[in-house]
């Protein structure tokens, strides 16, 4: 989603905003811009496009001859208006320029007081409203600090912004209000600003997370002032920045998300070696499992609330599953845009776990903070620990997936899932269900082993997503806990190959959906056997879809196979390693990911940054 970089104080200025512009396109965008300020002359300097950021350091090459040492660059997915090059910010007057990230959402009545002072906007976006309101009131004398603050008291969304002034080549201006925005500081003490750790690294050593409400003004000197939102100057804490958000590194794969996927074993392992321990009693050879404590107390816990959007929420049904069917604890899950205007009741004893890769999911945050309101106790399950949801959160699970760069979510999802599992392990364990407890332990020890054979065969799912690449549409099959995993394909197909795609419950399929079926319609069925007897439900399922001229293909196990041909049933199968309803979630959204990912290749789309589609998703 929209991105911000700024610079105050550093020699070519430009290269660097357009240095710190490519390190923010993993968040997906649709246009870009720049502006710069002059030294000598005070003169604003603004390139956009509406295309990408190759093309915006293009152009700067061949149209900016000057040496600025001050300005600042976006990235905008857009929202108000198309991507157009008007649309494009920064959005500038004789006066100021000014990038945003958020929704101003008073932008009509803004339009309309503008207009009352004979400002008329050129852009169809809500953000101009903001910089013709802060050029206003400084051409009317107020100061660089008053303008600002002025207009944030008309303002009505969320929103960071940095803006800089064609009077003050010394300075850059930035404030936030529920969007995220952080300062850096390089070793000499020259400041920047970017929507997060990521478009910093590499030019900042120390960060400074601004608070909601915050304005900051940054000098070329090194100075910086804060403001929180009762305009009290105040300080907050300098942070190093975190390596592991360096500039990513494809490490010579084609793709993130194709590193992403074979990483997962590894980031599995580094999350569970950080919630569960193993041990060999050397005496007897005794495997022992060490469930470390989260700080949570579960026989206080008696009803879950799981918030989350897209493939985080998804993992937040898995666990209802997990979690009512092991630990009997009722759990409802919501999607996040939803839950805080459905007005939800409110339970005793009750907990609320937000999923979020990158803990700025703008529903997520707003649904923490409607909860938190409430008076409910909030956990974070988070891959970004600095984010607003983990700083927000009454207790945060980190998941170690490391950053995520493909805007299609895969280590960070099973990293969820294994985070989850831990906590329905631990809950088990407090509320005296040792045993199975233990047993729970010792599977998610090891599910990491299955997922590394998994991905070694993952190559054979190559002609059945060469023949899905030129599907109209895919159905996918599941129940039970892979229910959800039937919908996370489906997602990872539509957002991947541009194909539609859905996830059923098979059972469901009857009930309407059957209507769509007709000669060579592929379904993708998750059928591992299981001895509770869904893989019989699901046969039955699958007969009735072949009947009417789905063309089937089946992800089991080597006893789902045996099955198969015993009752005379000659479906493309697909081999796993074997496992439990518990661990069969994790083990087959690897798949399903890879499916996509292949199909995706076979179309020839953009895979890291699928059209319309951004990582980091900060508006409502
Ligand atoms: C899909 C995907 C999205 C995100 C969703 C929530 O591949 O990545 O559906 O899962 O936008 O994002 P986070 O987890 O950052 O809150």
């Amino acid at each position: 989603m929209c991105g911000i970089v700024g610079f105050v104080g550093h020699k070519n200025a430009a290269n660097k905003i357009i240095n710190g512009l490519k390190r923010l396109e993993y968040r997906g965008y649709d246009s870009a811009g720049i502006a710069l300020v002059e030294k000598g002359s005070g003169k604003l300097c603004v390139i956009k496009t509406a295309g990408k950021i190759a093309d915006l350091e293009h152009e700067v090459q061949s149209g900016y001859s000057g040496s600025s040492e001050t300005g600042i660059g976006h990235t905008r997915w857009a929202t108000h208006g198309k991507p157009t090059k008007d649309n494009a910010h920064p959005h500038a007057t004789e006066f100021i320029a000014l990038v945003h990230n958020g929704i101003i959402e008073n932008y009509a009545d803004l339009r309309k007081r503008l207009a009352s002072y004979g400002i008329s906007l050129y852009s169809d976006t809500d953000t101009e409203v903001v910089a013709q309101m802060i050029s206003f009131l400084f051409s009317k004398g107020a100061s660089p600090l008053e303008a600002v603050q002025q207009t944030i008291s008309l303002i009505q969304g969320a929103y960071a912004f940095g803006v800089v002034f064609n009077k003050h080549p010394e300075m850059v201006i930035c404030a936030r209000q529920g969007s995220p925005l952080a300062v850096g500081t390089d070793v000499d003490g020259r400041l920047s600003l970017g929507s997060d750790a990521v478009a910093l690294s590499g030019f900042a050593s120390q960060i400074i997370y601004l608070e909601s409400g915050d304005i900051a003004q940054l000098y070329s000197n090194g100075n910086l002032n804060i403001f929180d939102k009762e305009n009290n100057e105040v300080k907050r804490q300098w942070q190093p920045i975190d390596k592991d958000q360096a500039a990513p590194d494809k490490k010579g794969y084609e793709h993130f998300m194709l590193k992403e996927i074979f990483e997962q074993p590894s980031t599995i392992k580094n999350t569970l070696t950080h919630y569960i321990g193993r041990a060999v009693n050397k005496t007897d050879n005794v495997l022992e499992t060490n469930i470390h404590p989260s700080g949570l107390n579960w026989n206080q816990i008696n009803h879950i609330t799981i918030v989350a959007c897209g493939t985080s929420y998804y993992a937040g049904l898995v666990a209802k599953y997990w979690f009512e069917k092991y630990a009997r604890i009722p759990v409802e899950v919501d999607v996040a845009s939803e839950y805080r205007y459905r007005t939800p009741p409110i339970y005793e004893k009750s907990i609320g776990i937000f999923i979020s890769q990158s803990g700025e999911t703008a529903d997520t945050l707003a649904a923490l903070r409607y909860m938190r309101s409430l008076g409910h106790m909030c956990a974070a399950i988070v891959n970004v620990p600095t984010s607003t949801l983990a700083r927000e959160a009454d207790a945060v699970l980190p998941t170690f997936a490391g950053t995520e760069v493909s805007v299609a979510s895969t280590k960070a999802f099973t990293a969820q899932m294994t985070v989850l599992a831990y906590m329905l392990i631990e809950a088990l364990k407090t509320r005296n269900c040792i045993d199975l407890s233990a047993d729970f332990a010792k599977e998610i020890l090891d599910i990491n082993e299955l997922i590394s054979r998994a991905l070694d065969t993952m190559q054979k799912l190559a002609p059945l997503a060469k023949k899905l690449s030129k599907a109209k549409d895919i159905i996918y099959f599941g129940r039970g806990a892979l229910y959800p995993i039937a919908m996370e394909g489906a997602l990872k197909m539509k957002e991947l190959s541009y194909i539609h795609a859905e996830g059923y419950a098979a059972g469901e399929m009857k009930h309407g959906p059957i209507a769509l079926i007709d000669k060579g319609m592929p379904i993708i069925v998750l059928c591992p056997y299981d001895k509770d007897g869904l893989f019989h439900k699901v046969v039955s399922n699958i007969c009735e879809a072949e009947t009417r001229g789905a063309q089937i293909s089946v992800l089991t196990c080597n006893k789902g196979r045996a099955l198969f041909k015993e009752m005379g049933l000659k479906y493309s199968t697909y081999l796993y390693p074997e496992t439990t309803q518990f661990t069969a979630p994790m083990l087959y959204s690897i798949p399903v990911q890879f499916l996509a990912y292949l199909t995706a290749l076979n179309r020839g789309v953009d895979i890291d940054q699928p059209r319309n589609l951004a990582k980091s998703v900060t508006v409502e």
